[in-house]
This record gives structure tokens, sequence and C-alpha cells, in this order.
């Protein structure tokens, strides 16, 4: 259906989660502030892999559940870095379930003023977060760029739409959410253009997520009021509309 911002074709794969399975799935509903973190992290690890041993930014990283992931079942050091939760929360967290300072370091930072040094991580991971700060097109290129060494990897999981649809939004989106929330999702081709204003980094890999359905199902079963504030537009069919972007980008 030309011009349609439908997606009538789009049918979520049956997908296996072995690394989300790990965890207890009463603790995930109550650390994922959106559409399944561990499902929207373990698909991007399986698409783009990061080696084992690899320092890693978890940008935007909330309560800290898919960093202690990508520490526990990918063997990565990880730093938790995020603007609005507690480090000292999400440290008592990860150690709750067996990990220590030298696997996950959880701290209090800005995307956009990182307090690393340039070139420290060998890669970064961003999930449901780099909408947030990531719209900007000189954000990559000047603020998160300088920390990654050349050759590292930024995988992002953006929230996005099948087509933008700003300038006629469907009554369902509209069901949870203001059109200036709705500004901050996009579609690909919208992100693509982002991307390739920022030098010194090569877009490797762009497609749909296959997971999302099943994530956002997850993310309105939880019991919390944001959940259940996003449970109208999807049970109205949001997710027609919306889709999950799967990003893989290699600093040169
Ligand atoms: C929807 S939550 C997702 C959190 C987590 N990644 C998850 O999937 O559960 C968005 C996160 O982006 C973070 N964030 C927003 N703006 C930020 C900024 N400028 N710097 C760092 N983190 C930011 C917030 O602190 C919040 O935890």
């Amino acid at each position: 259906m030309p011009n349609s911002n439908k997606s009538y074709e789009r049918k979520d794969e049956e997908m296996k989660f072995p690394k989300t399975s790990h965890f207890d799935a009463k603790l995930v509903r109550s650390k994922i502030m959106g559409p399944n973190t561990l499902k929207l992290c373990e698909e991007l690890m399986e698409g783009d892999p990061i080696p084992p041993g690899s320092v890693v930014l978890d940008l935007g990283s909330g309560c800290g559940i898919s960093s202690a992931m990508l520490a526990r079942e990918y063997d990565l050091i990880t730093y938790a870095a995020d603007l609005w939760s507690d480090p000292s929360e999400n440290m008592h967290f990860l150690e709750s379930i067996g990990l220590t300072n030298k696997q996950v370091i959880p701290i209090k930072a800005d995307a956009n003023a990182l307090p690393f040094a340039r070139g420290f991580f060998d890669a970064v991971v961003s999930v449901d977060s780099y909408n947030y700060f990531g719209r900007d097109p000189r954000y990559l290129g000047e603020k998160l760029l300088p920390y990654v060494r050349h050759g590292g990897l930024i995988l992002l999981a953006i929230p996005g739409m099948v087509r933008d649809c700003h300038d006629d939004l469907p009554a369902c989106l509209l069901a949870s959410w203001t059109p200036e929330q709705l500004d901050y999702m996009h579609d690909m081709c919208w992100w693509r253009a982002i991307f390739e204003q920022a030098d010194d980094v090569d877009v490797v890999n762009m497609h749909e997520m296959k997971c999302t359905r099943e994530a956002w199902e997850d993310w309105i079963a939880c019991d919390n009021k944001y959940a259940q504030g996003d449970r109208a537009a999807v049970e109205a069919g949001a997710l027609e509309y919306l889709n999950t972007i799967n990003v893989a980008l290699r600093k040169k």
C-alpha cells in the first residue's frame, strides 16, 4: 500500500532469547522503563557482536538491567551511564544479582557532556534512549564519537516510526502521547540523514528490529503508571505505526 504509514506486512518472527531468559521475569518487569530492554539488547548483540573483554558504554542505561546483561552474559566491562537514575541504587541492584564494580561501573552522566577520556570506549550500546539526546545532527560527531576508539562499534535500538507521520498523527498514537512526545520518534530515513551528517563514522547496519511487538507487550504488561499510560495506544493499534530501529555504526 504506497504512501501508507501502516506496515500491514510486518509480522514479528518467533524469536528466542536465551540470554534474556537467564533473568528473572519479575525482576525485569521492575527494572525496564519501556519496551523490554533485554530483548532489544539481545537482538542488537546478535546482529553485531562486541568481543568479550571490550570496554563498553551503556548510554542511557536507566536502572541498569541492560548493563547487567552486557556484563554477565557477554563479558563486557560496562559503564552504566544515565542521567535520571541514581548510580548508588543501580550499584545496589547490580551487587544484589552478583555483579561487582569490576564488571559494571554505574555513573550519573549527561550524554551531552560525557566525563571520559577521548577514545576510551571500545563500543557503545544504547537501548531506548538515543532519541532523547541524539536527534541533534551534531550530537554524534561532537559529543559521542570523541569517546570511542577508532574502529569502535556503536549499537543503538531506537524507538521509531515505520514512516514519519507527524503532520497527520493517527488517533491511536495520540491515545497515550502528545505531539511533542511523538516528536522524539522518527523513521529510518530521518535517522539515516542524521547519522550521515557525522564525519568519521560508517553506517554498517540499519534495519527494523524483529522483537518490537514482543518487547512492547512485555512493557505494557508491567504494573507501573508509565506502562499503564502507554497501554491505551498499543491497544488502539499504535504498533502498526511504530517500530524499533536497529543501528550499527563504526567509527573510522
Ligand atoms: C526510556 S528510558 C530507557 C532506560 C533503559 N535504557 C531501558 O531501556 O530501560 C530513557 C533513559 O534515557 C536517559 N537519558 C535521557 N536523557 C539523557 C541524557 N541527556 N544523558 C544520559 N541519559 C539520558 C534517562 O535517564 C532514562 O534512563
